[in-house]
C-alpha cells in the first residue's frame, strides 16, 4: 500500500513543468517499492527527472542513494530543491555521461514518447536506440526501470496512433492550437508545440 504522506508530499509539490497526476503517483510508488526490494546498490540515474519529483521522492526514502536527475531542461532541472541530488543538463540516446559510468537504477517514465523523430518508424528507432544506450550505463546486475503511458483504444490502437502523431505533426508545423481533450492527460485548455509519438504495449516490448 502507498504511503499516504509520499503521496502527500508529490501533491503539495509546487506545480511545476509537469502535473503530478494519480497515475503518475501510483507508477512513482511502485518504482520505490521495486527499489526497496532490490537495493544492494545505491546508485541511481533518473532520466528525463523533469523538476525532480522522482529523484526527490528517491532520496526521502533512500538518504543513502546517490541520485542523478538527467533532463535536457536547465530550467526543470533548477526547480529541485534537494542539492545532494546531482543534476545533469543532457538527452538521450545523444547522454553527455562519461563513457564509464555506471548506474544500478535507472529510470525512464514518461520519456520515450518524447524522442520524436520525423515519422513513426525513427521515433521508434530513437527510443529503441536510447534504450541500448542506456543499457551500456547500467551496473551488472542492475534494472532499467522504464515507464510509459501507453497509447490504448477500442479502435485499431496502431491506426488511431498514427493518426494522432500525424495531426499533431501537421500542428505543429503549423503553430496551430491543437484541443486538450486530444491530449493524453485530457487537458482543460488547448495546447500548442506538443509533439509525442505514443506507443501500444505490444510495440514497446519489441522496441
Ligand atoms: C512527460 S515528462 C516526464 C517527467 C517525469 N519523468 C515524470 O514521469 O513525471 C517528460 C520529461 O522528459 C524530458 N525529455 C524530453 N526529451 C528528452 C530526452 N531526449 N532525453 C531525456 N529527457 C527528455 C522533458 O524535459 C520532461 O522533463
Amino acid at each position: 500500500m502507498p504511503h499516504p504522506s509520499l503521496i502527500e508530499m508529490q501533491l503539495n509539490t509546487p506545480a511545476h513543468f509537469m502535473p503530478a497526476t494519480p497515475d503518475r503517483l501510483i507508477g512513482n510508488l511502485d518504482s520505490i517499492e521495486f527499489i526497496r526490494n532490490n537495493s544492494s546498490h545505491n546508485t541511481l540515474l533518473d532520466v528525463g527527472a523533469g523538476s525532480g519529483q522522482f529523484a526527490s521522492l528517491v532520496k526521502l526514502n533512500f538518504p543513502d542513494m546517490q541520485v542523478t536527475a538527467l533532463d535536457p531542461s536547465a530550467n526543470l532541472l533548477s526547480l529541485i530543491d534537494d542539492r545532494s541530488i546531482r543534476r545533469v543538463v543532457g538527452k538521450i540516446p545523444d547522454l553527455t555521461l562519461q563513457a564509464d559510468e555506471r548506474f544500478f537504477f535507472i529510470h525512464v517514465a514518461n520519456v520515450l514518447h518524447h524522442l520524436v523523430g520525423r515519422t513513426i518508424a525513427e521515433s521508434r528507432k530513437n527510443a529503441k536506440e536510447s534504450l541500448l544506450v542506456l543499457r551500456d550505463h547500467l551496473d551488472d546486475g542492475g534494472f532499467l526501470m522504464v515507464r510509459e503511458e501507453l497509447w490504448e483504444t477500442y479502435l485499431i490502437p496502431t491506426v488511431t496512433r498514427s493518426l494522432a502523431f500525424h495531426f499533431l505533426s501537421v500542428a505543429n508545423m503549423l503553430n496551430m492550437p491543437v484541443p486538450g481533450f486530444l491530449h493524453h492527460e485530457r487537458r482543460s485548455r488547448s495546447f500548442k508545440g506538443l509533439i509525442v509519438c505514443m506507443y501500444t504495449a505490444s510495440e514497446l516490448k519489441t522496441c
